[in-house]
């Protein structure tokens, strides 16, 4: 299996894993199985929003995906955030999802982001526990958030703090000091 970032190459097995995934009921946004031309916008405009997005290959086979992005407000420059991992279904259990993972981590830290952030289905646990043995906490948990017809699920917030130390830094935290404190 190689992980490398998506290339035109790989636009046919992209369509595959979106619509193999939206078919199963995976928890990546579709709640239907989107036609290609779905995928294909919605491939625009995350590459456009600045995202790149890592595939998982084996041969021609597109075994997996997953994408960052840094925010992009000044002020949040510090923060990406990590969205649509998936891995096939017929794929599953063999490590896809974790070396997607891993090059969307270290991509991260060379860009020198700060805060990895993503977020979660509340009833998916199989993907929070694939982010804690990377490193990710549970930021917090907006109750009932996600809306799947009736259904109610909460959305799970999660981080990985990039930053080795101090590094000249200035931490307030929420205490009421420096620029912006009331
Ligand atoms: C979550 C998902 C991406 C995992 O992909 P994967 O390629 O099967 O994962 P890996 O084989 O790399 O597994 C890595 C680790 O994740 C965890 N994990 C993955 N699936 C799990 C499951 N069903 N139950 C419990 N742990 C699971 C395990 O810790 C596993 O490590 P281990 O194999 O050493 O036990 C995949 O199940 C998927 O595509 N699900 C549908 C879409 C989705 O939910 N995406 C996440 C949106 S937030």
């Amino acid at each position: 299996m190689d992980v490398s970032w998506y290339d035109q190459e790989h636009r046919d097995g992209l369509v595959a894993l979106v619509q193999a995934v939206a078919a199963t009921g995976g928890a990546v946004g579709w709640l239907a199985v989107p036609p290609p031309a779905e995928v294909d916008a919605w491939l625009g405009r995350l590459l456009a929003s600045g995202a790149q997005l890592a595939v998982a290959t084996d041969g021609d086979q597109v075994l997996g995906c997953g994408a960052v992005r840094r925010e992009q407000p000044e002020v949040l420059r510090g923060l990406g955030k990590i969205s649509k991992v998936m891995t096939h279904p017929a794929a599953r259990g063999r490590g896809a999802g974790r070396a997607v993972m891993e090059v969307l981590i270290g991509q991260a830290r060379a860009q020198g982001i700060e805060l990895l952030t993503l977020d979660c289905r509340g009833n998916n646990h199989g993907a929070q526990r694939l982010y804690a043995t990377l490193g990710f906490v549970v930021t917090g948990r907006r109750p009932d958030a996600i809306a799947v017809g009736d259904d109610r699920f909460d959305q799970v917030l999660m981080h990985l703090d990039l930053r080795a130390g101090p590094a000249g830094l200035v931490r307030h935290g929420s205490r009421g000091e420096g620029p912006g404190a009331t």
